[in-house]
């Protein structure tokens, strides 16, 4: 039956998992910190994954697929942040990319058929994407949704978390090598005023990487993500880490009462 092939599959890809993985222990604690960050990070994924699918019908096989994703879409970020040190994404380290070739050389995918490889890869390439493009498979489009809510409510409770205690525990890499400097680009700010999604080319400083991810809440398809995000008030925690000024009061706001309007 293909859910037990699925299931076993996902099993075998979790222990290959963990192996890969293990070769990134690391003396130097600031990689270690990272490594246990993303492994707790992908966790967290599969644990939400299973609870926005909860609220919407997606068939058993599928919901292992979108497992398999889940663990696998960030397989990328622990070479790039061993080798290139960074997790900042340019044309020479892509976490993306790097995790696709991950999967391939590794042949991670190999118990499953092309349909689902192909269902898990798109998962994988798509879930880090400021916009998608048009998908035309609709079970292809709830599974990238999926991972996608799921990823960026772990993000935010982790940038949260670590802009609220930045100074008793810094992590130089969640800054993405940006400048923590006081200003705001105008085009972050007219994206959230028009209920948009920060685009990363407009990224300059921390402070604008905080408010693209506060923006991530307009581009979040299911109502249970809104439910987490507010319940846990990870949007508010960032504001407070914000300077208060009238543009920001502005923003959160707005983002404040589209959240309301999405419960
Ligand atoms: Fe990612
Ligand atoms: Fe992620």
């Amino acid at each position: 039956m293909r859910l037990t092939v699925v299931e076993e599959s996902y099993n075998k890809i979790r222990t290959w998992y963990d192996a890969y993985v293990l070769e990134f222990s690391s003396e130097d604690s600031e990689i270690q910190i990272n490594i246990d960050l993303l492994k707790e990070h992908a966790s967290r994924v599969i644990e939400n994954v299973n609870e926005l699918a909860l609220s919407i019908n997606i068939d058993e096989s599928n919901l292992f697929l979108l497992q398999t994703a889940a663990l696998l879409h960030d397989i990328g970020r622990f070479d790039q942040l061993v080798k290139h040190g960074t997790y900042a994404d340019n044309e020479y380290s892509n976490h993306i990319q790097i995790g696709l070739n991950v999967i391939e050389e590794h042949d991670v995918l190999m118990g499953l058929e092309e349909e689902e490889r192909l269902l898990v890869i798109d998962c994988v390439k798509m879930h880090d994407l400021s916009e998608l493009p048009k998908i035309s498979d609709e079970q292809s489009l709830i599974l990238i949704d999926l991972l996608r809510d799921a990823d960026r409510i772990d993000v935010l409770r982790i940038v949260s978390d670590y802009y609220t205690h930045k100074k008793v525990h810094p992590n130089r890499h969640l800054d993405m090598e940006l400048k923590d400097m006081p200003a705001i680009a105008k085009k972050v700010s007219s994206a959230i005023m028009a209920e948009k999604v920060v685009r990363r080319e407009d990224v300059e400083t921390v402070n604008d990487l905080k408010l693209s991810q506060m923006s991530w809440i307009f581009d979040m398809k299911h109502k249970r993500s809104f439910k987490i995000v507010s319940e846990k008030s990870y949007i508010k925690a960032i504001f407070e880490t914000l300077p208060k000024s009238d543009v920001v009061i502005d923003m959160y706001r707005n983002m404040k009462i589209f959240m309301e309007n999405q419960l």
